[in-house]
């Protein structure tokens, strides 16, 4: 991927998030109309909000343009009810939306919003089964509860609980939700399972099953990117002892990604390729890649490869160009596929998938230290 294409998507990127600065609308962006560039929002957040939140922090990150800054702090604020409700997600949104601002900016709302987020996290947390459950509030369409756990509960929390080791003793939940979870959600063969039913008065795995894969036993492409991602924080943030694990499911992805680097919605959809690709898992799995090749010096050359190629065919074939003769808004990072099973959103920008992306460019540009977020 050249210098320069790098340079020109990351202009894109920040194009796109100003024509969101600018649209009209309440609430955080959600999903993208690709022709209109039309946000769908949602009033509090859903579990996506933070990202949003965290592409102005990595736009500040970049231009050091104070603007960008501000508006993170004020978007950051309108997280602050959700530190209490009863979905594990809240990591999502906490980290992305306030942990990231205080890491890389020390930002006074970003710092006290991550620590009444940990705060949240761990009011949830059952020491008898050693997990935080998704909660009754978990934002998917059925099956949640204090009995049910998803991979996806991981990436965010944990590095959220990590920097609280100290000031909240949140260090040893961090350890156990994340081992419960590879025990309940990783299989033999280290590919990964979206959810699990478990018993809540001591943890053990009672089965497994999908919210958004094709069935039980496929591998649902984000289940591996988010799976890939939370390990690398994991390693990043002081937990060094999850390396195998990490370089397993990294491994598995590396081995099962397309030629053409952009993974399916599903690995194991039986029609493809005639299905939809997930750019959001793509994008995700390329961040986490990113971190790997820093923290794990043996894979260095060949998960630095990966990201790379995924995220140029990213930036070739799936970012709407800055073009007089193409009438969508540039910057938009297409083909993200939010929920196949339900036919939502299955061909959208999501902006999960624009931060992941603008995250591992700016790692590509040598703007950012992957593990610093
Ligand atoms: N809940 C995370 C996801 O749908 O990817």
């Amino acid at each position: 991927m050249s210098k320069d294409l790098i340079e020109q998507s990351i202009e894109r990127v920040v194009q796109r998030i100003d024509a969101t600065l600018a649209q009209d609308g309440v609430g955080f962006p959600h999903y993208a109309d690709l022709e209109t560039g039309k946000w769908t929002r949602t009033p509090d957040g859903d579990w996506t909000g933070g990202f949003w939140v965290g592409m102005l922090w990595l736009a500040a990150w970049r231009t050091g343009d104070a603007r960008y800054c501000s508006a993170a702090s004020n978007w950051a604020e309108r997280l602050a009810p959700r530190a209490t409700s009863k979905s594990v997600f809240k990591g999502f949104l906490f980290w992305y939306g306030a942990g990231i601002g205080r890491e890389l900016f020390g930002d006074r709302v970003a710092r006290q919003l991550a620590r009444d987020g940990a705060r949240g996290l761990i009011e949830m947390f059952n020491g008898d089964a050693g997990l935080i459950p998704l909660g009754t509030d978990a934002e998917e369409a059925a099956e949640v509860g204090n009995d049910k756990a998803n991979i996806d509960s991981l990436p965010g929390t944990i590095p959220l609980l990590l920097t609280h080791a100290l000031e909240l003793g949140a260090d040893d939940i961090a350890r156990q939700h994340l081992r419960k979870h590879l025990e309940l959600c990783v299989r033999a063969d280290s590919s990964v399972c979206q959810s699990a039913e478990f018993d809540p008065a001591n943890g053990a795995l009672l089965r497994r099953y999908t919210h958004k894969g094709i069935h039980d036993d496929s591998t649902w492409g984000r289940a591996q990117a988010w799976a890939m991602v939370a390990l690398a924080q994991a390693m990043a943030f002081g937990d060094p002892a999850c390396k195998e694990n990490a370089v397993a499911v990294a491994d598995w992805w590396v081995k099962n990604l397309p030629p053409d680097s952009v993974a399916y919605w599903d690995f194991n959809d039986p029609m493809i390729p005639e299905v939809p690709r997930d750019t959001a898992a793509t994008s995700i799995a390329a961040a986490a890649l990113l971190k790997l090749a820093v923290l794990v010096p043996e894979r260095r050359v060949q998960y630095r490869a990966v990201a790379k190629a995924s995220i140029d065919a990213l930036a070739q074939h799936h970012l709407t160009p800055t073009h007089p003769e193409d009438p969508r808004p540039a910057g938009m990072l297409t083909d993200g596929c939010f929920n196949q099973r339900l036919g939502f959103a299955t061909n959208n920008e999501l902006i999960f998938g624009d931060y992941f992306f603008l995250e591992a460019l700016l790692v590509l540009a040598g703007d950012l230290q992957p593990n610093r977020i």
